[in-house]
């Protein structure tokens, strides 16, 4: 897919306009009986492909919203990506998912882009810059902050944000708090701020209607969106998904800060907890002899100085993030790969990687039990 990510089309720069996923319009949707079905943002291409095809979803009990990662895009295929969410779901919510984590270069050129694409929304987590709030709001577009706490959450109300997404410890990626699961987190939230609330990590299709039950304006789901048939992640890496247990998901302390992260057990994993070390590889392996969009040094710097265990070590200890998450979504080699995946993925059904569900269907089905359910939802406070 690299190649074919790399050299992504620019669709119509003229097709019709991302709508903004304000405060307003996400209380208007609430107030109107619905809730927000967002898709979490994947880093290094996992969620690629997927995020106009959640956008274009307008149900009965739900709106679709996409969310585009922009880590380790070039600056033209992350506009491409914007894009062609766009071109799938014309006048859809579609945001973008910033890691105040990346090098700061790469976060001022995806914020701009953002910005001059005028997303739906920009979304932050692995960090907090206050500037890019700043930004969000001389570029008139609406702003989202990922809280592992109550605290943060009226933090971002107070410099404010539009809604937040109150990720807990069940997530895949990483984790903000690994002491803190959704269920007391949600509330937790709820109770700190009167921002519309997104509860993410480890939300299953049973757990929907509690959450909105609960008050959330919506729920996040990401592992689940991974394993279905038009996102573009390789089929290795949706394999990868299906048939699994818990005890094939393990905590890996990652290189961005020494945070913990979940990932499907693998090679790699095992590798990781004996203590070996994995310094960048020559990224002509990935990108050809040119390098990284022209950077033919082995570390890309992809992360913020200090914050990448790896490169603060000489490259003596941790790995290579680059490496290994376009090693798992791109080439989707099953040994030396890092699958990220949320605690969801014990309960995904599906067994055969040639008959998975399309976006659609997923969101579908979600529909179906949200009808049969018919929990009744307390409204989000204005
Ligand atoms: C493969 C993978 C990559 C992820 N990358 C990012 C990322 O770049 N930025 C981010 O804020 N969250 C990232 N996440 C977290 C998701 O956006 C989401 O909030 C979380 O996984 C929700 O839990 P679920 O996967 O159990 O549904 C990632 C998750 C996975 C599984």
């Amino acid at each position: 897919m690299t190649a074919g990510a790399e050299q992504a089309t620019l669709h119509d720069p003229d097709a019709a306009p991302l709508a903004r996923l304000d405060r307003a319009a996400i209380e208007a949707i609430v107030a109107g009986g619905r809730r927000l079905l967002v898709q979490g943002g994947m880093g290094i291409h996992a969620s690629d492909g997927l995020s106009g095809k959640v956008a274009r979803h307008r149900g009965a009990r739900l709106v679709g919203v996409g969310t585009v990662s922009a880590v380790v895009k070039s600056a033209e295929h992350f506009r491409a990506e914007i894009r062609r969410a766009r071109a799938e779901a014309p006048g859809g919510f579609v945001g973008v998912n910033l890691m105040a984590a990346i090098n700061k270069a790469e976060f001022e050129t995806c914020t701009r882009i953002a910005i001059e694409e005028k997303v739906s929304f920009i979304v932050q987590g692995a960090g907090i810059s206050r500037e890019i709030i700043k930004w969000c709001r001389a570029g008139g577009v609406p702003f989202a902050g990922i809280v592992s706490s109550g605290r943060l959450a009226a933090m971002y109300e107070k410099w404010g944000a539009d809604f937040v997404v109150a990720e807990g410890a069940e997530a895949g990626g990483h984790i903000g708090d690994i002491g803190h699961p959704l269920p007391t987190l949600v509330d937790e939230v709820l109770a700190a701020t009167r921002l519309p609330v997104v509860a993410a990590g480890g939300v299953d299709a049973a757990d929907v209607a509690r959450y909105l039950a609960a008050g959330a304006a919506g729920v996040q789901m990401a592992s689940r969106f991974l394993a279905c048939s038009d996102g573009d992640a390789h089929p290795a890496f949706k394999e990868m998904h299906l048939g699994k247990t818990a005890d094939d998901i393990t905590l890996i302390t990652s290189c961005v800060k020494g945070m913990k992260a979940r990932a499907v057990r693998n090679d790699f994993t095992e590798a990781l907890a004996r203590g070996e070390a994995f310094p960048p590889r020559s990224k002509a392996w990935f990108y050809g002899k040119e390098g990284y969009h022209g950077r033919k040094k082995a570390c890309v710097e992809c992360l913020g100085e200090d914050l990448c265990l790896c490169r603060a070590s000489n490259f003596k200890e941790s790995f290579c993030i680059t490496d290994a998450l376009l090693a798992a979504a791109v080439k989707g080699d099953v040994k030396n790969g890092l699958f990220y995946t949320g605690q969801s993925i014990t309960r995904i059904p599906e067994t055969d990687v040639t008959a998975l569900p399309t976006a659609q269907q997923i969101l579908d089905d979600l529909e179906a039990r949200l009808a049969a359910d018919a929990a009744p939802a307390r409204a989000v406070a204005g």
